[in-house]
C-alpha cells in the first residue's frame, strides 16, 4: 500500500467530516453583512430573512463544498422552499477594496453621477476595459434616468462592483428575458432565483432535448440585441458555466457581470451594423466596433462561435451542443448545419441576424415535427 492510498482513503474523508462539523456554518444573516448599508446592494429582502424565510442549503456534499469554501461567494439557499442563489457579486478582496477607497467619500447625485460617467464610459478610452462597459454618453443619460435617486448610495456600490442586479432588473425574466428571476437584496447580498443547472449537464440528453436549448439560446441572444424598448445589451462573457438549463429546458444567462449597453435606435441601414469579425485561432470580440453600430450581431455570433458549433472550444462539450444528430436530421436538414457554420464564419459575406432566422425556423421545425412533449 502506497502513503497516497492512505493519504485518499483515510485523511481527507477525515478532514471532510471533521471539517463538516468544526467549520462554523454561516447564517444568512451574518452573510448579509447589514452594517456596511447604505453602501450596500439594498435592503428589501432583509424582513424576509429576518423571518427566516431563507436558508442556507448544506444538504448535499456539492452544496456544502461550494457554500463553506466559496471563492466565487455564490451559496445555494431556499426562500419558501424554492430554491435560490445568494451572491455577494465580488471576490472578498474587491470588495475589501472598495470599503477602503470608500473611506468617507461625500457621495452626492451630481458626483455621483459624474464618477460613474467616467467609470462605466470612458475608461474605456484610457484602453482599461471595465466589465459592465456603457458605449457613449447618450446611452449613459438615458441608463441613469432609470436609476432610483433615492437609493444612490446603494446604486454606487452595485456599479462600483458588479452591474448584475441592475441588469437583471432591467432586462428581467418578468419581460421575458433568459435571466432568473431577481428578489432584490439585504446588505451585501443579493438574492436570485435558481435557474438550473450548468449548460454542460445536458451533454447526454439526447438530440431533440439539445436542440430544444439551442433554440432557446440562440432566441435569446437575438431577445437581448432586440427586444428592450432603451437598450441593446451585448454579453460579453458567453461561456457554457455562465448558462444554467432548467427542466422544462428553459436557459437562463446567469452571469451579468461582463455586458456593452448600447442606447436603441430606429432606423437602421445597411451602413450602421456592425459585424463581427471571425478569428479561427481564438474566439475575441471588439467593444468599439460594438458600440460603434447601431446594432451588432455580437451576440449571435457569440452563441454561433461558442456554444452551437461543431468547433465551438472548451470548455464547451466535443462538436458543441448539436453535436451527434439522429441521422434523419443530418440527411433532411443539410443547411442547418451549414447555416450554423456560416454564422461562425464571417468571412462568408452573410448576414447573422439572417442565418439565425433560418436556424431557429429550421429548429422550430424539427421540434414540431418530433412531437415530443413540452419541445416546443
Ligand atoms: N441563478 C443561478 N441559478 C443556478 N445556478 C447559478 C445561478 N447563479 C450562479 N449559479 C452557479 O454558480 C456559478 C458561479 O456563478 P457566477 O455568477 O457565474 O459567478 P462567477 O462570477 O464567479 O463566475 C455558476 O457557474 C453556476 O453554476
Ligand atoms: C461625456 O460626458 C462627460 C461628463 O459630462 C464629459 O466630460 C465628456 O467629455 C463626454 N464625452 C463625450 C465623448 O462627449
Ligand atoms: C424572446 O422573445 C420571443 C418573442 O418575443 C419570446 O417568445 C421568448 O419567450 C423570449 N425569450 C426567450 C428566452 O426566448
Ligand atoms: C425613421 O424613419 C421614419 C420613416 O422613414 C421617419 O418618419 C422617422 O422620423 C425616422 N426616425 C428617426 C429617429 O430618424
Ligand atoms: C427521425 O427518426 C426518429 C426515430 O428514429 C423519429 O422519432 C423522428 O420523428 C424522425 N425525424 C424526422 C425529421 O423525420
Ligand atoms: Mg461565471
Amino acid at each position: 500500500m502506497t502513503k497516497s492510498y492512505y493519504f485518499y482513503t483515510f485523511f481527507v474523508p477525515l478532514i471532510l467530516s471533521v471539517s463538516f462539523l468544526v467549520i462554523k456554518q454561516k447564517t444568512v444573516a451574518e452573510l448579509c453583512e447589514i452594517k456596511t448599508c447604505p453602501y450596500c446592494y439594498g435592503k428589501n429582502m432583509c424582513n424576509e430573512i429576518a423571518k427566516n424565510k431563507i436558508t442556507l442549503q448544506y444538504g448535499r456534499v456539492s452544496d456544502f463544498i461550494f457554500n463553506i469554501f466559496s471563492v466565487k461567494n455564490v451559496y445555494f439557499a431556499t426562500y419558501n422552499n424554492k430554491p435560490v442563489i445568494l451572491k455577494k457579486l465580488a471576490h472578498n478582496s474587491e470588495i475589501q477594496k472598495f470599503d477602503k477607497d470608500l473611506s468617507d467619500k461625500i457621495i452626492n447625485l451630481k458626483l455621483l453621477r459624474g464618477t460613474l460617467n467616467f467609470k462605466l464610459t470612458e475608461t474605456f478610452e484610457n484602453s482599461h476595459f471595465p466589465p459592465f462597459y456603457i458605449c457613449d454618453n447618450e446611452t449613459f443619460d438615458i441608463f441613469w434616468e432609470l436609476l432610483n435617486p433615492s437609493s444612490i448610495k446603494s446604486t454606487y456600490t452595485v456599479l462600483s462592483l458588479n452591474a448584475e442586479p441592475i441588469l437583471l432588473q432591467l432586462f428581467s425574466k418578468e419581460q421575458k428575458f433568459a435571466v432568473p428571476k431577481f428578489f432584490g437584496a439585504c446588505g451585501r447580498v443579493t438574492i436570485q432565483e435558481n435557474a438550473g443547472k450548468p449548460l454542460l449537464n445536458i451533454e447526454k440528453f439526447n438530440w431533440y432535448q439539445r436542440a430544444k436549448v439551442a433554440y432557446n439560446l440562440l432566441n435569446a441572444a437575438q431577445n437581448f440585441t432586440n427586444d428592450h424598448r432603451d437598450f441593446r445589451l451585448y454579453l460579453t462573457d458567453i461561456s457554457p458555466d455562465n448558462i444554467v438549463v432548467d427542466h422544462n429546458l428553459e436557459v437562463s444567462f446567469i452571469d451579468l457581470e461582463h455586458a456593452i449597453l448600447k442606447k436603441k435606435t430606429e432606423n437602421i441601414s445597411a451602413g450602421d451594423v456592425h459585424y463581427s469579425r471571425h478569428d479561427e485561432e481564438e474566439y475575441s470580440f471588439d467593444p468599439k466596433g460594438i458600440c460603434g453600430g447601431k446594432l451588432s450581431d455580437h451576440n449571435i455570433y457569440g452563441v454561433c462561435r461558442l456554444l452551437l458549433s461543431k468547433d465551438a472550444p472548451w470548455p464547451m462539450m466535443d462538436g458543441g451542443l448539436l453535436y451527434n444528430p439522429p441521422n434523419n436530421i443530418s440527411n433532411r436538414h443539410p443547411k442547418l448545419f451549414k447555416n450554423i457554420e456560416n454564422c461562425v464564419d464571417s468571412d462568408i459575406q452573410t448576414d447573422r441576424f439572417e442565418l439565425s432566422n433560418k436556424i431557429l425556423k429550421d429548429l422550430h421545425f424539427i421540434l414540431r415535427k418530433a412531437k415530443i412533449k413540452n419541445l416546443i
